[in-house]
């Protein structure tokens, strides 16, 4: 199997604040990854720096052995890497199939201003994103909310609408950021055979989630972090055995 992405001794401040120290990892192609940890570990500031929204102060990240910490952050969705946000990024007023439509857009090639350009073209266009957009709904078992809007949901179900559009870019990395925050343990049961969906499509997951049981269920891997420093790594029954993650975050219940 060969690695996706990797860090190397990635470091980034806010302040006199560690956020991330000297952090270095690798993630396979085709895997599920899961970095777990306190609040305030670094988890999202994590994700902020692979999606290109905040640059390391050193060190470097790898996608497919190329340098991409110096790309701009509009250029990464471009590169097959879609994300979530732990605080949504969705557009209220808009429906839920205009939402994933969204995603679709960085395949679309006349592009979602040009509709004044090539009118006909653009419909043609917007029909099929619109084909595929119901398609990842149903993928994703959340056609029942289409024709709804965004904002007459409740809040975890926008959280799927997000993860939605990001799988609708299908793309070939994708990041995770607490997906399951908020869902019933039927909805997380879904969630998670989503997640395995995704996977078999090939693309690889990274995930940050405080749901230990869905971590412990689906990841193959996972990196855990305290204040910044990875204090572990590896397959779920030696982390949940680690002493020092039984003592800064999971505790002895999931010991085995
Ligand atoms: N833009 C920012 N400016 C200043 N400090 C920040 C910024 N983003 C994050 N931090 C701080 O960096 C640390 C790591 O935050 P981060 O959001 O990455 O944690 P997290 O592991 O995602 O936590 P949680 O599990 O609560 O989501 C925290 O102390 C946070 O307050
Ligand atoms: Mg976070």
């Amino acid at each position: 199997m060969e690695r996706i992405l990797n860090t190397e001794n990635l470091t980034k401040h806010f302040g006199g604040l560690l956020a991330i120290s000297n952090l270095s990892f690798d993630v396979m192609q085709g895997s599920i990854t899961a970095i777990i940890g306190p609040n305030g570990a670094g988890k999202t500031t994590l994700f902020n720096l692979i999606s290109g929204l905040l640059k390391p102060d050193s060190g470097k990240i790898l996608y497919k052995e190329k340098r991409l910490d110096t790309k701009k952050h509009w250029e990464i969705p471009h590169m097959g890497i879609a994300r979530t946000f732990q605080n949504l990024r969705v557009f209220a007023n808009m429906t839920i199939t205009e939402n994933i439509m969204m995603g679709r857009y960085t395949h679309s090639s006349s592009g979602i201003f040009s509709c004044a350009l090539n009118l006909k073209r653009y419909r043609n266009e917007e029909r099929d994103i619109r084909e595929r957009a119901h398609y990842w709904m149903e993928f994703m078992n959340i056609d029942s909310l289409k024709g709804k809007k965004l904002k007459e949901i409740p809040f975890e179900k926008q959280r799927l609408v997000e993860i939605t559009r990001a799988v609708a870019s299908e793309p070939e990395l994708i990041l995770l950021d607490e997906p399951a925050a908020g869902l019933n343990v039927t909805e997380t049961k879904t969630l998670t055979d989503s997640i395995y969906k995704i996977r078999e499509l090939g693309t690889t997951i990274l995930i940050v989630e405080h749901d230990i049981d869905l971590v412990m269920e689906i990841s193959e891997r996972i990196i855990v972090l305290n204040f910044g420093e990875k204090i572990a790594e590896g397959p779920p029954k030696i982390v949940r055995n680690d002493e020092k993650v039984i003592a800064v975050y999971l505790g002895s219940e999931f010991a085995e």
